[in-house]
């Protein structure tokens, strides 16, 4: 398989662009219209490899979906309304969200469903989902180390639960919120705050969801088997994919860049505010309500001075998926970063929190990496002149794009392997670079 090679920084520019819309708000609304009564339309679905891993599992579980030019039409047949042929088996692929997501949606019923994966997938920790999946009577067999593959039997025997989130996982929350659909009565969740995109989706559908929002928790009661129609809804902007052209412009030299419509809910933009205390100036303008979202335009411009930061532990579930690409920034920085509490960090598509250390120490950058917090000494000087070859990393798509970024603002000669990875989210991520000036080249 080819390699990617990046050798040269990118010249400077003044742009506007678009990002892919937002994975877990895609894979949310292909699920809920799943369960709709009658025809959703949804724009602006990117046609990403979680996307389409969802489009096809929700497909072989009989739902009608039909998908062109980012705008998809799904059928929707109601509440526990899939059709489940015996010893069915669905592939997520590479994606989290859907796989973990999904099983709320399979609790009711009498069928056997086996979910496998990717390798990165595979390795994951599937427990974390099956143990309150297990408490509303459905039960499940997972491989030995608790990941994938996992059999769902389910039940018709349902009954709603009480359930403590404690990580400041959206996905664990966001299983059982989709459990919660198929069971009598309230369920009741008391969950660490994390991104909250079930919870706005379920009032746009106006279903039965109360939230009691306290300092670091958030109480939530959903009242079951309330049928719902299908719904019309328009994907934003995905924040985290714009966060690698976020950085790529403020480390660029003299470049300024827009991108429009971009999903700013207050649980996803941990990243600019831990960017703008570091010296980012990253601004939101035009932020306005769409589908129960808010959504806006980000305009960036280069900075020359970055500094350090000790960033709290309260943006760590806010920024989440950012922090590959934050490390990159906080190795320009002037002084030591501290980021702590980061073990969940190592429980995604790769272990994140040690491959990004690595990738840093690659760098010429001196990391400690003790206990899940990580202390970066940045460099403001940083110029790389050696080779710096990125592989064996999970095929994580975003290992991939934190690498290209490096590759094109800190000098050296970045190999980069797995050269397909950045699809599973972000399918447009070279298009765009090769719009704003870097042509491409692969060996
Ligand atoms: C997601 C939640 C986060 C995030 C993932 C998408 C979601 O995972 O890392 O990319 O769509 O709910 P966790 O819930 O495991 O933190």
């Amino acid at each position: 398989m080819k390699k990617l090679v990046i050798s040269n920084k990118i010249n400077n520019y003044n742009k506007t662009i678009s990002v892919d819309g937002d994975k877990s708000i895609s894979i949310r609304s292909l699920l809920l219209g799943s369960q709709s009564y009658g025809i959703c339309k949804i724009k602006n679905l990117p046609n990403s490899e979680d996307v389409l891993h969802t489009i096809n599992g929700l497909r072989k579980l009989g739902v009608k979906i039909t998908f062109n030019n980012n705008i998809c039409s799904i059928t929707g047949n109601g509440l526990g309304s899939f059709k489940i042929n015996n010893k069915v088996t669905i592939d997520a692929g590479n994606s989290g969200t859907f796989a973990r997501l999904l099983l709320g949606l399979l609790i009711k019923g009498t069928h056997k469903v086996k979910l496998i994966g990717d390798k990165s997938l595979s390795r994951r920790d599937f427990l974390r989902i099956s143990e309150p999946l297990q408490k509303f009577g459905s039960s499940f067999n997972l491989n030995k180390k608790g990941g994938l593959p996992i059999e769902i039997h389910a039940t018709e025997l349902i009954k709603p639960i009480q359930y403590k989130e404690t990580r400041g996982s959206a996905q664990c929350k966001s299983s059982v919120m989709l459990a919660a659909l198929n069971s009598p009565g309230n369920t009741i969740i008391e969950a660490k705050k994390s991104r909250d995109h079930t919870e706005l989706f379920f009032k746009y559908l106006k279903l039965p969801i109360k939230i009691k929002r306290k300092k670091d928790f958030d109480i939530i009661h959903i009242k079951g088997e309330k049928q719902f129609r299908s719904f019309k809804y328009q994907i934003p902007g995905d924040i985290s994919s714009s966060s690698f052209f976020v950085v790529l412009t403020i480390l660029s030299k003299k470049s300024e860049l827009k991108i429009k419509n971009v999903n700013v809910n207050p649980s996803r933009i941990g990243f600019i505010k831990i960017i703008n205390k570091m010296g980012g100036k990253v601004r939101i303008k035009n932020k306005r309500k769409v589908y129960g979202e808010y959504v806006a335009d980000l305009h960036i411009k280069s900075q020359k001075k970055i500094k350090s930061i000790n960033c709290p532990v309260k943006f760590n579930s806010n920024a989440i998926d950012e922090f590959l690409i934050i490390f990159l920034l906080a190795s320009k920085a002037k002084g030591v970063s501290k980021f702590s509490n980061l073990g969940e960090l190592n429980k995604k598509e790769s272990p994140r929190l040690k491959l990004g250390s690595n990738i840093l120490n690659m760098m010429g950058i001196k990391t400690v990496l003790k206990d899940n917090t990580l202390k970066i000494y940045g460099n403001p000087n940083l110029k790389i002149k050696k080779e710096i070859k990125i592989k064996n990393y999970y095929k994580d798509h975003r290992i991939f794009m934190t690498s290209v970024i490096g590759g094109l603002v800190l000098g050296g000669k970045w190999t980069i392997h797995d050269v397909n990875s950045y699809k599973s989210s972000f399918p447009s991520f070279m298009n765009i670079l090769r719009k704003i000036g870097f042509n491409a080249s692969y060996k």
